[in-house]
């Protein structure tokens, strides 16, 4: 997966930047959000693990703690650079690559397990076609994306648009596998949010 540097200019990408440059970073707790785990004790973890929108690197941090050959992108250079030096710190082999969720340019590169902690929820609803796109050329089939993000519960003047379940069946109607759609708790450093968790196989 080459990755495309997408972190100079004005777009998303400066924003994120911007985010991690000042810490303002609620979302980033430092520990795997807790549904996720959970999501993971009850279906699986397999193979080789994209974390997409990988901010710092946690989720792939804890893909490769359990053994998983792992992968981080994120559109924002600050993040990665972040990612890199905590799998520095802990002596994990983790390639973290600047790049594009709605334009992966994954050069065959194919994966058994997507983690997604707050990128889905990220896009308003014109970008979650393109991301299901994505997510869907880079699985193996029967692979699986968990996300999770704010839910229908979560409130509105905090960033990210909460997800409801429509958002997500709609995005993944074809060719996926609804394994299961719940509320669960969002993580942030200031407080808990109603979340929203979803476990998708690729047909
Ligand atoms: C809410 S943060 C979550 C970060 C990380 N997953 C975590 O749990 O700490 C969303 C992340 O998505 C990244 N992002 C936003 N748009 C993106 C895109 N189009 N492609 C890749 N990453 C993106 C942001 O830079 C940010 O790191």
């Amino acid at each position: 997966m080459s990755g495309k540097d997408e972190s100079s200019g004005d777009g998303p990408a400066a924003w994120w930047d911007e985010r991690y440059e000042s810490e303002e970073t609620p979302w980033d707790t430092g520990e795997p959000q807790p549904a996720l785990v959970d999501a993971v004790a009850e279906y699986g973890l397999s193979g080789q693990v994209l974390d997409i929108g990988c901010g710092t690197g946690t989720h792939a941090l804890w893909a490769a703690e359990q053994g998983h050959p792992a992968v981080g992108i994120d559109i924002s250079e600050r993040g990665i650079e972040r990612a890199r030096e905590r799998a520095a710190d802990r002596d994990l082999d983790i390639r973290f690559r600047v790049g594009n969720a709605l334009d992966l340019d994954a050069d065959g590169e194919a994966f058994e397990t997507v983690l997604d902690s707050g990128l889905f929820h990220a896009f308003e609803t014109e970008g979650h076609a393109a991301y299901a796109a994505e997510v869907g050329e880079v699985l193996r089939p029967g692979g699986r994306l968990f996300l999770v993000g704010f839910g229908p519960d979560a409130p509105t003047d905090f960033g990210p648009v909460p997800m409801v379940p429509a958002d997500v069946r709609e995005a993944f109607a074809d060719g996926w596998t609804e394994l299961v759609c719940r509320e669960a708790v969002f993580e942030t450093q200031a407080m808990d949010v109603p979340g929203l968790l979803a476990v998708l196989e690729r047909e």
